[in-house]
């Protein structure tokens, strides 16, 4: 299924942030600029962001409602998330198969900023070897 992925509005951001907590995604700093959404009918079935650094930006919040799953929906996330990054962009994940095959590639040397999500995914017990940090240059 090929599923249109557009831009959130603001009236998105509480289903967004309901089901990212649901899924135990990133949501630091959220606001729903952010964000692009697919929907069915009106209710929202998959989002991702990119999160903007001074020194970098990172593909984050990922999510797709389990009935959805399987669908090729956050593969139209991610790709249209990547065409409107800037020409280099992060991703920190504990899923590196899903991301590798968009061109992302593990990178042991990052910008410092991303430690603290590499944090993040400790805090829910992953240790160092789950957790990776992925860049994607255009
Ligand atoms: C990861 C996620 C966004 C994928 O969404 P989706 O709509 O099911 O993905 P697609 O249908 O586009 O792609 C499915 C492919 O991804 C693979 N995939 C799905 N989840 C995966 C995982 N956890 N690890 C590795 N590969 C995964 C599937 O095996 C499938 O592979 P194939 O295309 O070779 O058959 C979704 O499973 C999800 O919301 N998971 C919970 C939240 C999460 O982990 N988000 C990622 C945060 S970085």
């Amino acid at each position: 299924m090929s599923s249109r992925i557009i831009p959130a509005v603001a009236a998105d951001l509480k289903e967004i942030i309901f089901l990212a907590k649901s899924f135990d995604l990133d949501l630091e700093d959220v606001s729903w600029q952010q964000f692009v959404v697919a929907k069915k009918e009106k209710s929202i079935i998959g989002f991702g962001r990119l999160r903007s650094y001074l020194e970098c930006t990172e593909v984050a919040t990922v999510g797709v409602i389990s009935e959805k799953r399987n669908q090729g929906i956050g593969t139209a996330i991610v790709k249209a998330l990547i065409q409107i990054a800037p020409s280099e962009v992060f991703v920190t994940c504990v899923i590196p198969d899903f991301f590798l095959k968009f061109g992302f590639e593990s990178v042991k040397q990052y910008p410092s900023v991303l430690q603290k999500k590499v944090d993040f995914c400790k805090l829910y017990d992953f240790n160092d070897d789950q957790i990776f940090v992925m860049r994607f240059n255009k």
